[in-house]
């Protein structure tokens, strides 16, 4: 359980206190209500409502198809199951690149129609402009560098990122950037650990990876891939908490034999 778990409510504040504290972070994702209130029920610090959605929830390849209006109604069922932790939503493919009104905008419908917290969006020195915008309707940015998912077809793969010199340098600028724009925490996606731990130690701001080492301040991983419901997905970074894939098909198999074999209802079952 998180030493903060007696926290009211996580805001942006209690992240970087946390890190003043040298108190790790906690982010999981979440998408749907009841998913949602048993993660904060269990006292997560941080919940995202990722455009991974678009993979886990949607089954497309990508997470560049989920729409804004798809993301609202994600984070609008996680929002009504949450007590205590942070919602952070992500804002989708579209909704932002290349026009600061547009991220201004999107990310109002985010706070507005879903109540979310804060919002997330992927890229550096491209996105500094929108940060400053979005933040000037008080409305918390967390940034996210590295392997940023919604670039895939520019990147061509899933690999590790930064692991040259020149793509290292660039995204330690592209950190302090973010955090000179008034981003409020930082996650870093799939990079070497030790580019991590420096990111980390450079900035006051929380950042938060997902395989990108121990030496930052906290970690998020897909709920969907922790608990094992995922099977395909098997990168390093990943730790599985359950097998949930053989579990629920065991479930739903003993159910199928219960129901054929008329093993199910029995009498005790049935009014
Ligand atoms: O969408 C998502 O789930 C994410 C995490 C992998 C950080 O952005």
């Amino acid at each position: 359980m998180s030493h903060y778990k007696e926290l009211k409510k996580v805001t942006t504040n209690s992240l970087i206190e946390m890190k003043e504290a040298g108190v790790k972070i906690s982010m999981l994702t979440a998408y749907d209500y009841t998913f949602a209130l048993i993660v904060d029920g269990a006292g997560i610090d941080v919940i995202l409502v990722g455009d991974s959605a678009s993979n886990v929830m949607a089954g497309h390849v990508s997470t560049l198809p989920i729409t804004l209006d798809q993301m609202i109604y994600h984070a609008q069922s996680v929002v009504r199951a949450t007590n205590r932790a942070l919602v952070v939503c992500d804002l989708p493919f579209g909704s932002y690149q290349g026009n600061s009104k547009n991220a201004l905008e999107s990310s109002i419908r985010i706070m507005k129609e879903a109540e979310a917290h804060a919002i997330k969006l992927e890229g550096g020195e491209e996105v500094v402009e929108s940060v400053k915008r979005i933040l000037t309707a008080g409305i918390p940015v967390m940034g996210h560098l590295g392997l940023t998912p919604q670039s895939i077809f520019k990147f061509g793969t899933y690999n590790v990122r930064a692991k040259e010199e020149k793509e290292a340098e660039k995204l330690l600028h592209d950190a302090e950037l973010l955090e000179e724009a008034g981003c409020f925490a930082l996650v870093l996606e799939k990079i070497p650990a030790k580019l991590a731990e420096q990111v980390a130690k450079n900035l006051k701001i929380p950042v938060i990876g997902i395989g990108a080492g121990g030496g930052v301040d906290g970690q998020v991983l897909v709920l969907h891939d922790m608990l094992g419901m995922t099977k395909e997905f098997n990168p390093r970074f990943l730790r599985r908490y359950l097998n949930l894939h053989d579990e629920i098909t065991n479930a739903v198999g003993k159910y199928i034999d219960d129901v054929k074999s008329k093993d199910f209802p029995n009498a005790s079952e049935q009014y």
